[in-house]
């Protein structure tokens, strides 16, 4: 880890308390979509047992986000987030650790987070953590306003 001296980041379990802050952060690091609901997010995440979500905390501010999921076969990440006031200070990579932390404890073989297409910055930062291109293309389906 490579925060500064004096410094102390904590990593802890989302409590309710963190949400205003966690949407505002998220919004800070432009990982939110007009299509996509934070707050029911957040909701279906922590009443799933098979995914939870990871908080930074700097100095009594939120300042990092993972949320971790698994399906049975490969685990996800979403909503990585730093505040970009603390970026490069190891938080992302820390955070990430424990993602894979968190999937080995699962015994999931393999770690995966889509990447938006225009989110070029990103993909300097998973290669740093030895994270390479899957040779998949992602196809998807809308069923939320499918009429019968
Ligand atoms: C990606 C993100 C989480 C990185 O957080 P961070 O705390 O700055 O990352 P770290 O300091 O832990 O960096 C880890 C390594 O990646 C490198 N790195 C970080 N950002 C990088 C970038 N944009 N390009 C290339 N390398 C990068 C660091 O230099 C460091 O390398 P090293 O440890 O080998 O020296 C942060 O930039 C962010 O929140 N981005 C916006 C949200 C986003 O795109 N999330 C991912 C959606 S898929």
């Amino acid at each position: 880890m490579k925060f500064s001296p004096g410094s102390a980041v904590e990593f802890r379990t989302f409590l309710p308390s963190d949400h205003e802050r966690l949407v505002q952060l998220w919004h800070e690091c432009d990982l939110t979509r007009p299509w996509n609901d934070p707050a029911d997010d957040i909701r279906q995440c922590i009443e799933n047992p098979s995914s939870e979500l990871l908080v930074a905390i700097a100095g009594d501010i939120l300042c990092g986000s993972v949320m971790m999921g698994c399906d049975g076969h490969r685990g996800w990440v979403y909503y990585l987030a730093v505040d970009p006031k603390t970026r490069h200070q190891g938080i992302g990579r820390t955070l990430m650790d424990y993602a894979e932390t968190w999937m080995r404890a699962r015994k999931v073989p393999k770690i995966q987070a889509m990447i938006r297409h225009d989110n070029l910055a990103v993909r300097g930062f998973y290669g740093r953590l030895n994270y390479r291109d899957g040779d998949v293309q992602l196809v998807q389906k809308w069923l939320t306003d499918e009429t019968s």
